[in-house]
């Protein structure tokens, strides 16, 4: 596409112009395409004087640090440093169960870490200190955090804009925030990012830690991991990932009764999610076939310990949210 292309060349000459010669920038990384087509982006402007950080807090999904950090470095050559924070984040979330302060201690604990590992980025042979911030932000980003104060900032706290850069005195370089998600998709594939990472589903920066419902603790987050591994396994083997725009599994703090061979077991339950939406502010659950849930169901419960029992939600937004906390 001509005029993508175009932007990328504007934009790569704006970023050089912007940031000269010898200063360096940091920013956060998730996995996500939004701070993955920013990386790339900046990588392809300044090499490795952009310094790409990515934060495991413990509550990412089934391998997930390890896979982005493949993908980042040795297929896009970014310049990554990822720093496993599990404990301090776990440590902290313990015996929290509401919905709100999780993400506050996730958003609060996230900022610390993030500062403290970019002031132990130096850059090389020098003692300049980094000047940029490189953020993910796109245009809906831009207009909800200015203007909309709607359910998804009272009901629940985003914190993917601002915050970081109150408390660091850098400036912000925002690539994308002109563009909606199907352009960065669509640079992300120019930039040569894999089909896969920019088609993947959202996932929330307080990760599993909300779809574990109440107390979040090492055990409790491997349980829902290992069951939302099978069912996203499951959905793509069935070739529906991409007729799906998010799923995951939730762990219900409930204990339900249920019968494994001749044992009777009493063990925790886990809730189905999929939906379907243009705009995740309206979402209709997913309509799977019967064949389908009945694998997952049986595969979850046999191989998932501390599981007796799998259901799926047939809720559509409103009234329910996507997710569950
Ligand atoms: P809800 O549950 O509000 O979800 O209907 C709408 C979309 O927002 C995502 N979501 C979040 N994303 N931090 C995030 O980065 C959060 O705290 C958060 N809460 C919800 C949700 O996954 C869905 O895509």
């Amino acid at each position: 596409n001509w005029s993508m292309k175009n932007f990328i060349d504007t934009e790569i000459n704006r970023i050089r112009t912007l940031v000269g010669p010898d200063a360096e920038v940091i920013g956060a990384v998730s996995g996500g395409v939004d701070s993955t087509v920013a990386a790339k982006l900046m990588t392809e402007a300044i090499g490795d004087r952009f310094h790409a950080i990515l934060v495991d807090n413990g509550v990412l999904r089934k391998d997930e640090a390890k896979n982005v950090k493949e993908t980042l470095t040795k297929g896009l050559g970014i310049n990554l440093t990822v720093v496993d924070a599990s404990d301090e984040f776990l440590d902290k979330l313990k015996g929290v169960t509401d919905p709100e302060k999780k993400r506050k201690i996730i958003g609060n604990t996230f900022i610390h870490v993030f500062e403290r590992v970019a002031a132990q980025i130096k850059p090389k042979n020098t003692d300049k200190e980094i000047e940029f911030l490189l953020q993910g932000t796109l245009y809906p980003d831009v207009i909800e955090s200015i203007s909309f104060k709607g359910p998804s900032q009272t009901i629940k706290t985003h914190h993917n804009v601002g915050g970081l850069l109150d408390n660091m005195k850098l400036k912000l370089i925002e690539p994308l925030r002109e563009l909606f998600k199907d352009e960065v998709r669509e640079l992300g594939e120019i930039l040569g990012i894999s089909h896969e990472l920019v088609w993947r589903h959202p996932f929330p920066g307080p990760g599993i830690a909300i779809r574990v419902l109440g107390e979040v603790t090492r055990e409790q987050v491997a349980i829902a991991r290992a069951a939302d591994h099978i069912y996203i396994e499951e959905i793509r083997k069935a070739g529906l990932y991409n007729k799906i725009a998010q799923a995951f599994a939730c762990l219900l703090p409930v204990k339900s009764v249920g019968v494994m061979g001749d044992q009777r077991t009493y063990e925790q339950v886990i809730a189905l999610r999929a939906i379907e939406t243009s705009d995740f502010m309206t979402a209709d659950w997913f309509c799977f076939e019967p064949a389908f849930l009945k694998k997952v169901s049986s595969r979850i419960v046999n191989e998932v310990d501390g599981v007796a029992r799998v259901t799926y939600d047939i809720t559509s937004k409103p009234p329910a949210t996507v997710e569950w906390e």
